[in-house]
C-alpha cells in the first residue's frame, strides 16, 4: 500500500526568486529571516538535509541527510495559496488571481446587489476585524451587507447573524461565486459572520470559504477518479473547493493539523495524504511575528521525528510550502520566493535534485509513485529519487556478471546487460567484436535477441554496465542502434538502468534515450 503524505508549510519561502521584482518584492528570505531569530530550532530538519537545498548556505548542511532535497520555482505567475497548491497538484496558473486594492468595480457590486436585493457597504480592502467595528451599526440599520477585499484575491461579505441568519449569508457568497467569473474570478469569496452588540462585535467560527474550482484536471481528481484515497487535512479541501477530495478534516491551527497528520498514519489507504499547516502564514507571516514564526518552525521540527517514526515502508513524505510570506520584509503581504522540497521515506534516496522549475514535478512525482495514469504540467523526478528495488539489485546483478563474458580484444571495453522479461526470467549479453570491425554486436542486442529466438518478447527493464580490467567505469549509454532494436520490443515507459557501480545507476526511460525511434508510419 503505498501512501504519500504531503506536509504545506504555508508560507515557508526559502528566498527570493528571479523574477520577485515583478511581484514589488526584493530582499525576501522567509527561512532565513526566522533563522535568526532566537525562537528558531534546527535539528529534524538540519538531519533531513534543508540545509544542503541550493541557496540556503545561511543553514548548516548535513553531511549525510536523510531525505532527498531540491529547491522548487514556482511557474505559475502568482504568489497566492490557491495558485501555489494547485500548483503542488499539478497545474501551472499563467496568470495571477485578481486583487482589488481600489474595491469590486461598479458593474460587479451592481450586479451583486440585484441578485442578492441588498445594497453594499465599504467596498475597500479592509482588516476583518476593523471593518465589522467601522461599518456594523450602518449595516445592522440598513441590512446593506459589508464586502470588503484584501492583498488577496478574496471577495468577503460580513453580515450580522442576527440581520442575516447564516445560510442566508452562505446563499449570497454563492451568488457572488456566481458573479466572479472570467477575469474577475477571485481565488475565494468568504463569508465573515459575526456577533454582539455595538462596540464589541466579534467574529463566528462559521466564516466559509467558496473557493474557485481548479481549472484543470488536479492529481487530487485522477487519484480519486482512480478509486484512490485523498485525504485532506486544514484548508485543502477548501483550495480545491472539495474537488477529488475523499475525506477531509478541517484544524485549526498547526498543533491540530500536526495531529490529525499523526492520525491518517493509522488510516488504511491506497493513495495521498495532503496537509496544510496554515499558522506560519495566518498567524506570522503576515502578522509580520518573526518570532512567533521561528517558534511555529521549532514546533514543527520537534514534531518530525514523531511522524516519521511512524511511517511504513512504502510511505513517502513530502514538505514543501506554497509561496513565501517574510515576516521581517517591507510589507505584510505574501513574497515571492522559492520554496524547498524534503522527500523522505525508505523508498528515497537522499539525494540533492538542486534547484527544479515548477511546484508541479511534484504532482508529477507522486503520480509516478502512486502508479497513476496523471500527468499535470511538471516532470516527475521518481526516477532520480527512487531507491533500488530488489528486481532493480538483481537485474545489475547480471548485467555485471555478463560484463566478464565480454568478448573485446579489440576495443578492451566489456559491456554487459541484463533484460528482465514479463514471465521474471533474465536475459543477459555481452559485447562481441570481430577482426573485422563492423560485425561486432553490442551487449544488448545479444540479450534482446537471445530473448527473441527463444520466443520472448515481452519486457520489462534493461540494465547495462561497462568498463575496463572488469571494473565499471563511467556509465555506458545504449547505442543508437541498441536504442532503434529495443524500441521495436520495449515499451517507451520501459526503464533502462545505466549503471554507475556495480550498486548506482541513472534510471531513465525508453523514451527518454529515443524520443523518436524509427517506425513504419506507426
Ligand atoms: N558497445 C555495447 O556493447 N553496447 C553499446 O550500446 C555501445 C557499444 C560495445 C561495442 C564495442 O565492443 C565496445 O562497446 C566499444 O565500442
Amino acid at each position: 500500500m503505498k501512501r504519500v503524505f504531503i506536509i504545506v508549510l504555508d508560507s515557508l519561502g526559502i528566498g527570493e526568486e528571479p523574477d520577485a521584482a515583478l511581484f514589488k518584492d526584493h530582499d525576501c528570505n522567509t527561512l532565513k529571516r526566522i533563522s535568526y531569530s532566537g525562537n528558531f530550532r534546527f535539528s529534524s530538519m538540519k538531519k533531513m538535509g534543508m540545509g544542503n537545498i541550493d541557496g540556503v548556505d545561511y543553514l548548516q548542511p548535513e553531511k549525510r541527510p536523510l531525505a532527498a532535497v531540491a529547491r522548487l520555482q514556482e511557474r505559475s505567475m502568482g504568489k497566492d495559496t490557491t495558485i501555489g497548491h494547485w500548483e503542488i497538484a499539478g497545474i501551472v496558473s499563467p496568470s495571477p488571481l485578481p486583487t482589488y486594492p481600489d474595491g469590486f468595480p461598479d458593474d460587479i457590486i451592481n450586479e451583486f446587489e440585484k441578485k442578492t436585493g441588498c445594497g453594499v457597504l465599504c467596498n475597500k480592502p479592509y482588516s476583518g476585524t476593523q471593518v465589522i467595528a467601522d461599518y456594523g451599526d450602518e449595516h445592522l440599520k440598513t441590512g446593506k451587507l459589508i464586502v470588503y477585499t484584501s492583498a488577496d484575491s478574496v471577495f468577503q461579505i460580513a453580515a450580522h447573524t442576527n440581520k442575516v441568519p447564516l445560510e442566508k449569508l452562505y446563499e449570497y457568497c454563492r451568488a457572488a461565486r456566481e458573479i466572479l467569473k472570467g477575469k474577475h474570478a477571485v481565488g475565494r469569496v468568504i463569508a465573515r459572520p459575526f456577533t454582539g452588540e455595538h462596540g464589541s462585535f466579534t467574529r463566528t467560527a462559521d466564516r466559509h470559504d467558496f473557493s474557485l474550482l481548479p481549472p484543470k484536471e488536479t492529481l487530487l481528481d485522477a487519484l480519486k477518479a482512480e478509486g484512490k484515497t485523498v485525504y485532506a487535512i486544514g484548508k485543502i479541501n477548501d483550495i480545491f473547493a472539495g474537488r477529488g477530495v475523499t475525506e477531509h478534516i478541517m484544524t485549526h491551527g498547526n498543533t491540530e493539523g500536526m495531529a490529525a497528520a499523526l492520525g491518517a498514519l493509522d488510516k488504511d489507504f491506497e493513495g495521498l495524504c495532503f496537509i496544510n499547516l496554515v499558522d506560519f502564514d495566518m498567524l506570522y507571516g503576515h502578522r509580520q511575528d518573526i518570532d512567533g514564526y521561528a517558534a511555529a518552525f521549532a514546533e514543527f521540527d520537534r514534531w518530525l521525528p514523531s511522524f516519521t517514526a511512524k511511517m511504513k515502508k512504502d510511505d513517502v513524505l513530502m514538505i514543501t510550502a506554497d509561496h513565501g510570506c517574510d515576516p521581517g520584509d517591507s510589507h505584510t503581504d505574501h513574497s515571492r520566493e522559492y520554496v524547498p522540497l524534503i522527500m523522505y521515506g525508505n523508498n528515497i534516496k537522499p539525494v540533492n535534485l538542486g534547484t527544479r522549475s515548477g511546484f508541479c514535478d511534484i504532482a508529477a512525482t507522486v503520480s509516478a509513485y502512486l502508479h497513476s495514469g496523471y500527468r499535470g504540467d511538471g516532470e516527475s523526478f521518481l526516477d532520480d529519487v527512487l531507491k533500488p528495488t530488489d528486481d532493480e539489485k538483481k537485474l545489475c546483478d547480471a548485467a555485471f556478471s555478463a560484463m566478464a563474458n565480454s568478448y573485446s580484444p579489440y576495443s578492451g571495453y566489456k559491456v554487459g546487460a541484463a533484460l528482465l522479461c514479463s514471465c521474471g526470467r533474465i536475459y543477459t549479453g555481452c559485447n562481441i567484436e570481430n577482426a573485422a570491425f563492423s560485425p561486432t554486436v553490442c551487449a544488448e542486442r545479444t540479450a534482446v535477441f537471445k530473448a527473441v529466438s527463444e520466443g520472448i518478447r515481452d519486457f520489462k527493464m534493461l540494465a547495462v554496465c561497462g568498463g575496463k580490467d572488469g571494473k565499471i567505469s563511467g556509465i555506458f549509454p545504449p547505442c543508437g542502434v541498441c536504442r532503434q532494436v529495443l524500441s521495436e520490443f520495449c515499451d517507451p515507459d520501459m526503464p533502462v538502468l545505466m549503471m554507475k557501480s556495480k550498486k548506482t545507476f541513472d534510471r531513465k526511460k525508453l523514451k527518454d534515450l529515443i524520443p523518436y525511434s524509427f517506425s513504419l508510419g506507426k
